[in-house]
């Protein structure tokens, strides 16, 4: 089982030995006793039976071996309201706060857009955000995030992806890594929150006087790539990635000539070969 001390910036840290999914927990556990949660919280294990991931699809880790973290976010504690359209940007937080964890490290992630961490061009991790509804109104938001960490070659779950073992070298100590995160990812919300919730103003964070906007446009390896977007209805855009809107969307021009913004999407990133 995980060992996680004290972490600064947490309401509420709560490690389980093992289950099914920890978003799906969080989801549970909010309906049943809100009052037990602040404003910013973690359940996290290291082993996770059913696991969910982006799209409808399964989230596989091997059991001790990987880190799942669902934080349980509840904006409706903060005195300055977070409209509903700017929830997603805690998930870029997330992945911000994740990738400068790895970069104290010693290792170089970058995004891909929305909120997946690769290292070079394979998976590391992945973010699922999911909206709950508060009993008194407005919306939690659980953000989930799965990082592989001491899984060897042979026991990746998907062609495409990696783990810390195998960028490194070495195993990690997961308890402490889940500690680094979180604290990370904690000093991004409430740096978030004190800029207003505006992803254009500067975080006061790490002496970079960088907005959010300005941290993801630098840290998002999708950007000037050749990609193909897969959206909801089946359909699918190839083309260049552009840029991000204020808003965070992707902006891709297309082979056709059109540029527009995506909200949603399955995104592969294109090599040189397949454009
Ligand atoms: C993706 O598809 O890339 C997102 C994967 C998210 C997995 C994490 S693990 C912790 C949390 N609990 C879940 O069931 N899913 C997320």
């Amino acid at each position: 089982m995980l060992e996680l001390g004290q972490i600064e910036g947490l309401d509420r840290v709560l490690v389980l030995p093992q289950v099914g999914s920890t978003n799906d927990y969080a989801s549970q556990v909010l309906d049943q006793r809100p009052e037990d949660w602040g404003a910013f919280n973690l359940i996290a294990t290291d082993t996770q039976t059913r696991g969910r991931g982006r799209l409808d699809r399964i989230w596989l880790a091997p059991a001790g071996k990987n880190l799942a973290l669902s934080f349980l976010i509840r904006p409706l504690f903060s005195t300055q309201t977070l409209p509903l359209e700017g929830y997603h940007w805690l998930g870029s937080l997330a992945a911000l706060a994740l990738a400068d964890s790895l970069g104290r490290m010693g290792v170089a992630a970058s995004l891909k857009w929305p909120n997946d961490l690769l290292i070079g061009q394979k998976k590391l991790a992945g973010i699922l955000t999911q909206l709950l509804p508060e009993k008194e109104g407005g919306y939690a938001l659980v953000v989930g995030l799965g990082l592989n960490v001491n899984l060897e070659a042979a026991e990746l779950p998907v062609e495409g992806a990696t783990s810390l073992l195998l960028a490194t070298g070495r195993p990690h100590e997961l308890g402490a890594l889940a500690g680094e995160i979180a604290s990370s990812f904690a000093a991004y919300y409430r740096a978030f929150e004190a800029a207003g919730w505006n992803p254009q103003t500067p975080l006061d964070l790490d002496g970079r006087q960088a907005s959010l906007l300005e941290r993801l446009e630098s840290q998002t390896s999708t950007l000037g790539r050749r990609v193909t977007l897969h959206l909801p209805g089946g359909q699918q855009v190839q083309g260049v990635a552009e840029g991000l809107t204020p808003g965070g969307e992707l902006e891709l021009r297309a082979d056709s000539g059109e540029i527009r913004a995506y909200r949603v999407g399955d995104l592969v990133h294109l090599r040189p070969a397949e454009s």
